[in-house]
């Protein structure tokens, strides 16, 4: 099904894959965005609605278009170490190590917020989450606009997050001007968020930069580990990504084990929903023979069940699923953030 495309008239989606065209698309992308307009632009987690992250006003119409909470903080993008410590008070010895091993990269660096980043940026908190993304047209553009680039996922907000152009226009499309087609998103899901602004290291949201790599690259640093389900944190709006029902999908999902297609079978009868309205998501135990409405088999490696999932999610809601069942994930570090995401999507 079309969104209405009523104001989308002037919505233009600029493409990147020729130099000649790329260059063309960071040009465009900064003049908007130094005119204190927003744009929507691929990384390699997911895509970003970006504006000027030194301009409160400019941030302001990021709230806006995504319909989000004032209490929820956005991330700062930047294209290297300098602007990174320009934006905050303090760079410790964790901020050089870590950025050392995984920037540029999906990782967000939470640290004290200098002044030249607005309040509304942080949520009016003393915090700001800094990530130098590796995507090559984020770089471009933050270095032609020449300054760093406030984007949250490019969705509208409590929807899952788009990982290409396409999902960007059916959930924003009516609010842009321009959206930045950079292809697929590689790593697919959100940044790992670590505080680095306290006593102990704290994962706030799992990314697909997990904890072992985290320790592995902080000998001796003491870190606060949870596996993090934020219904049960005690500061819910510290990281609002936490925040239990979120990144959902409009279809109803669940996550089941089975051990054959009979079991499922049974598991299925018991929702009482047409089979051809429930979509099923495997990796591993795939099923036949049940006449459900889509059954979509996804590799069986985290990186790239990572990659694929919102787009499963996204195509499910696309053909009308009622019900999405994904198999239940292994239980093991690198599957942590993808189990992290699959929760929130299964709250209601
Ligand atoms: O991969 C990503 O991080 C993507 C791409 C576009 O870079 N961005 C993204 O932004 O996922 P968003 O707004 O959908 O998620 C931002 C989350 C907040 O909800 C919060 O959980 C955390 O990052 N966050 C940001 N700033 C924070 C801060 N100062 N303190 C604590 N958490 C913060
Ligand atoms: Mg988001």
């Amino acid at each position: 099904m079309d969104s209405p495309r009523s104001s989308s008239s002037q919505l233009i989606v600029l493409q990147t894959h020729t130099p000649t065209l790329f260059k063309a698309a960071v040009t465009q992308a900064a003049v908007l965005l130094r005119a204190g307009e927003l744009v929507a632009l691929p990384t390699e987690t997911v895509y970003g609605l970006a504006a000027n992250a030194l301009s409160s006003e400019a941030v302001s119409k990021i709230f806006q278009a995504k319909g989000r909470p004032e209490t929820n903080p956005i991330i700062v993008h930047v294209n290297g170490l300098d602007m990174a410590k320009a934006c905050v008070t303090v760079w410790p010895e964790s901020a050089t190590l870590l950025a050392r091993a995984f920037w540029p990269g999906p990782l967000t660096l939470v640290l004290p917020k200098a002044n030249c980043i607005p309040n509304n940026v942080t949520a009016g908190g003393k915090t700001v989450g800094i990530r130098w993304p590796s995507h090559p047209f984020m770089h471009e553009v933050i270095g032609e606009a020449g300054f760093p680039l406030a984007a949250p996922s490019a969705n509208r907000s409590n929807e899952i997050s788009p990982t290409n152009a396409e999902h960007v226009r059916k959930s924003l499309g009516d609010k842009l001007l321009i959206i930045v087609d950079g292809g697929q998103s590689q790593v697919g899901i959100e940044s790992t968020v670590v505080d680095l602004s306290g006593p102990r290291l704290r994962v706030l949201r799992p990314g697909i930069i997990h904890a072992a790599a985290l320790q592995a690259a902080t000998p001796g640093m003491e870190w606060e580990m949870g596996r993090g389900a934020g219904a049960d944190s005690t500061e819910p709006l510290r990281s609002p990504g936490r925040l239990l029902r979120h990144y959902s999908p409009k279809a109803r999902l669940v996550i089941l084990n089975w051990k054959n297609s009979h079991e499922l079978s049974l598991q299925l009868n018991s929702t009482g929903i047409n089979r051809q309205k429930i979509h099923l998501i495997v990796y591993s135990h795939v099923p036949g023979g049940l006449n459900c409405g889509r059954v979509s088999v996804i590799p069986h490696d985290a990186e790239a069940f990572a990659r694929a999932i919102y787009a499963e999610l996204h195509q499910c809601d696309e053909e009308g699923a009622e019900l999405i069942v994904v198999e239940a994930l292994p239980d093991s570090d690198e599957w942590v953030a993808i189990g992290d995401r699959l929760i929130r999507a299964s709250a209601r």
